[in-house]
C-alpha cells in the first residue's frame, strides 16, 4: 500500500533513503552515513519534495554529528558541514527549517537530535492527514461537479513528505470519500516526478489517472477536462506567493482563465515568515544536462545551452486557496 511508503527512516546508525531516482523500476535504498553522500542524494533528487527534505535535513545533522565523532571534527568543522547540508538546495524552505529545528539539540548529543528529527517526521505525517481533510472539505464545498477530475503537478505524495502527502493527500482523501473520477498527472520536468513517482503512488492506491505532458496541462484545463488543480509548495512567502515545481504557474494561469480553483497544499513548515514576496525566493537552477540530454544521451545540438530552473513562483492573485493543517486561507 502506498500509505506504507517511507521516503526516509533512521536505520542502524544512518539515514536510510528510498532512492527516488530508481523508482518505479527498482526499489533501491541508500544508507547514508556521511555528509557528502547526503548532499549528493539531495542534489540528485534521490530524496526530494519539501517536507521530505525537511526530515532529511533534521536527520542530516545526526549524520554530521556521528561522522564528526568518528573523524574528530572540531565545532567549526561540524558547523560548516551542517551548513553545507542546509544549503544543498535553496528553494524548499523545509530543508533549512529541518536543520534549524534540531540544531539547538546538538549540545545534548545525537540521541536528542534523533528524537527531534523523529518528531519532525511524526508531525509532518499528522499535518498531511489534516491537510487532506481540510483540502477535500474545501474542494467539495466549492466545486459542484461529481465525480471530480483533478489535475496535479510534480509529486507531493508519501515520497515527497514524511508520509501520506500534501496535494496528493487531498487527492487520496477525495478518493476515500468516493468523489474522485480521475487525476491528470503532469509528467514534470526534468526528472519526471509525475510520471515516475505520482503515477506509482496513485497506481498503488488504485486511483484512476492519466499521465500527460506538462505542455498539455493548460489545454486540458481550457478544454474543461479538469475541475480543480491541486499542487504542493516549496516555499510560501508572507503575502501568499508560492514557489513550486517549474510549470506550476502555467497551470495557475490556465485555471484563472478557465475559472476553476487553483489550490496550493502545504504544511506550516513550508510557510516562510522571513520572505515577504515571491520575488525574494531563490529559484534553484539545475544542470543543463537535465534538459539537453534524454536518458543520459545528448539530444540537443552540441552548441545548444539550456536554462533549467527547477521552480517557479505563482503570484497569490492566481491562487484560489492555500490549505494547511490548521485550515484554508482563501485568496
Ligand atoms: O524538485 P523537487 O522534486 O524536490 O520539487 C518538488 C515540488 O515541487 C513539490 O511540489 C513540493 O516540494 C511539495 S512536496 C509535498
Amino acid at each position: 500500500m502506498a500509505t506504507d511508503i517511507r521516503s526516509l527512516a533512521w536505520h542502524e546508525g544512518g539515514l536510510r533513503l528510498l532512492d527516488q531516482t530508481a523508482l518505479p523500476q527498482r526499489i533501491v535504498y541508500l544508507d547514508i552515513t556521511e555528509v557528502d553522500a547526503l548532499i549528493d542524494a539531495i542534489r540528485r533528487l534521490a530524496v526530494r519534495g519539501a517536507p521530505a527534505l525537511g526530515a532529511a535535513g533534521a536527520y542530516g545533522v545526526a549524520v554530521a554529528l556521528l561522522q564528526g565523532e568518528r573523524e574528530g571534527w572540531d565545532a567549526a568543522r561540524l558547523a560548516g558541514e551542517v551548513k553545507r547540508i542546509r544549503d544543498a538546495r535553496p528553494t524548499a524552505v523545509n530543508l533549512a527549517g529541518g536543520v534549524d529545528r534540531v540544531l539547538p539539540l546538538v549540545p545534548a548529543g545525537v540521541d536528542a537530535v534523533l528524537a527531534e528529527a523523529a518528531a519532525v517526521v511524526r508531525e509532518d505525517v499528522e499535518a498531511n492527514h489534516a491537510i487532506g481533510r481540510n483540502g477535500a472539505d474545501w474542494i467539495m464545498s466549492r466545486v459542484e461537479r461529481r465525480p471530480l477530475r483533478v489535475l496535479t503537478h510534480c509529486n507531493t505524495g508519501s515520497l515527497a513528505t514524511a508520509g501520506w502527502g500534501t496535494a496528493l493527500g487531498i487527492i487520496r482523501e477525495l478518493h476515500a470519500r468516493g468523489v474522485l473520477e480521475l487525476v491528470y498527472v503532469d509528467e514534470t520536468r526534468p526528472l519526471l516526478q509525475g510520471s515516475r513517482l505520482t503515477a506509482w503512488e496513485l497506481e498503488q492506491e488504485g486511483i484512476v489517472h492519466l499521465v500527460q505532458p506538462d505542455g498539455a496541462a493548460a489545454s486540458t484545463i481550457l478544454r474543461g477536462l479538469a475541475d480543480v488543480a491541486v499542487i504542493g509548495a516549496d516555499r510560501i512567502a508572507v503575502n501568499g506567493d508560492t514557489a513550486n515545481k517549474i510549470g506550476s504557474v502555467g497551470v495557475a494561469l490556465a485555471c484563472a482563465d478557465a475559472g476553476i480553483p487553483f489550490v496550493v497544499a502545504a504544511p506550516l513548515t513550508t510557510f516562510d515568515d522571513a520572505t515577504a514576496h515571491g520575488d525574494d525566493i531563490t529559484i534553484e537552477e539545475r544542470p543543463e544536462s537535465e534538459v539537453l540530454e534524454w536518458g543520459g544521451v545528448r539530444v540537443a545540438p552540441a552548441g545548444s545551452r539550456a536554462f533549467n530552473p527547477a521552480f517557479d513562483v505563482t503570484p497569490v492573485r492566481l491562487i484560489s486557496a492555500i490549505v494547511n493543517e490548521t485550515g484554508v486561507r482563501e485568496y
